[in-house]
């Protein structure tokens, strides 16, 4: 983010204050129920969002170093990651090429060759075949090039590893230009350079969707959040923009209208805001102060989402007890109030059933909610 528009947004948002609104869109939109109850639905989702678009996979940090690796059920898919000596990450399905077996059983660890435990044919992290007991009895003239790893579209920028989770899929694209401008952003934060310092996993019974549109509004803290972070916040007042399919949304803390009497050099929107940014396809940051969380969707099914909430944090701060006491504090306060969310999306997930409401409503200050419906509707429409 430049400093021109820090400042920009930081004026707004003091505009906004003055007016007591949020940003308004021009009308209020509908949201069918459809989107998050249907299975037909989610599986279209599945396949034209996460089997297609760039999805964030790990955090670099979660594979530390050459020869690192980590394994994981991503999507529906057995995934191996890799790191090779010369730093880049490769991705793998998870699954032996000659009969299938799991190659990796490990969760992590660090290797450069892969054996696999049914019959030992072997692969180096490059995805290249290595090893096969018996070769030229068995398998005279094997075409070794054809029995490599099934490789997965892979890059890492800006602190993640970023796959396609589809062996299928063309090239990964340039991140930059999928993140369409947001980048930026991604750098000023320095992301690059962060690391995990606190990390839980959860299941929640939502729609992954209805759990990202409680990141785009501020109509509901002062209500669901009145007794954790409600207090520190304006009622009802956030802006957002759209970059491409994804959004940066500010939502100021109370102290910013104050910055009227501050200097204007003065001002820093990641002092006086959280910012949440929505990338699509699985991942919301929460920009802090001194440190991002990391919010990772996994949807399982309409009904059911695996969720990663980590704290990053820069690589330069001190890894001493002390900071370590500071993250897990963090952690505690925005997972507790997070998990009131949740549960409101697993009570909203419930009511479905009870065909109460054919549709949502999104007000003229939820506009942010439904640009991300839309965007949603866009990318399974073709
Ligand atoms: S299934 Fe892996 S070596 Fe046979
Ligand atoms: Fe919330």
């Amino acid at each position: 983010m430049d400093r021109q528009t820090e400042i920009a947004l930081i004026k707004e948002i003091i505009g906004l204050a003055d007016q007591n609104s949020a940003f308004l869109d021009d009308t209020i939109a509908h949201s069918p129920i459809a989107r998050y109850a249907s299975p037909e639905r989610f599986e279209r989702e599945r396949a034209m969002i996460f089997r297609r678009k760039p999805v964030i996979a790990a955090q670099s940090s979660e594979l530390d170093g050459a020869r690192a690796f980590l394994t994981k059920e991503f999507l529906g898919l057995p995934v191996l990651l890799t790191r090779d000596d010369a730093g880049k990450v490769h991705a793998f399905l998870n699954v032996c090429r000659h009969r299938g077996a799991r190659l990796e059983r490990n969760a992590t660890g660090c290797k450069r060759v892969f054996t696999c435990p049914y019959h030992a044919w072997s692969w180096t992290n490059e995805g290249d075949l290595r090893g096969v007991p018996h070769e030229a009895q068995g398998f005279p003239d094997l075409p070794r090039a054809e029995r490599g790893l099934r490789r997965l579209p892979a890059a890492e920028a800006h602190g993640f590893i970023w796959i396609i989770a589809n062996p299928d899929a063309a090239d990964m694209p340039d991140i930059d230009t999928w993140l369409a401008g947001l980048g930026d952003d991604l750098n000023w934060i320095g992301l690059a350079d962060h690391r995990i310092a606190a990390l839980e996993e959860i299941d929640i019974a939502a729609n992954w969707k209805l759990l990202m549109e409680g990141g785009m509004e501020a109509y509901h803290f002062r209500v669901a959040h009145k007794h954790t972070i409600g207090p520190y916040f304006p009622d009802n007042l956030l802006t957002y923009t759209m970059f491409g399919p994804h959004m940066r949304a500010i939502l100021p803390r109370i102290s910013m209208p104050d910055l009227r009497a501050v200097p204007e050099d003065q001002w820093q929107i990641r002092r006086d805001a959280n910012m949440v940014i929505t990338l699509m396809t699985n991942t919301q940051l929460l920009v802090q102060q001194d440190h991002v969380m990391w919010f990772h969707f996994e949807p399982v099914s309409e009904a059911l989402t695996h969720m990663r909430m980590a704290t990053l944090v820069p690589r330069s701060a001190p890894e001493t007890d002390e900071m370590q006491a500071h993250w897990d504090k963090n952690q505690k306060i925005t997972v507790t109030a997070l998990m009131e969310d949740f549960e409101l999306g697993e009570e909203i997930q419930t009511g479905f059933a009870s065909r109460g409401n054919p549709s949502h409503l999104f007000g003229r200050f939820e506009g942010a909610l439904n640009r991300f419906n839309l965007t949603v509707e866009e990318m399974i429409a073709h």
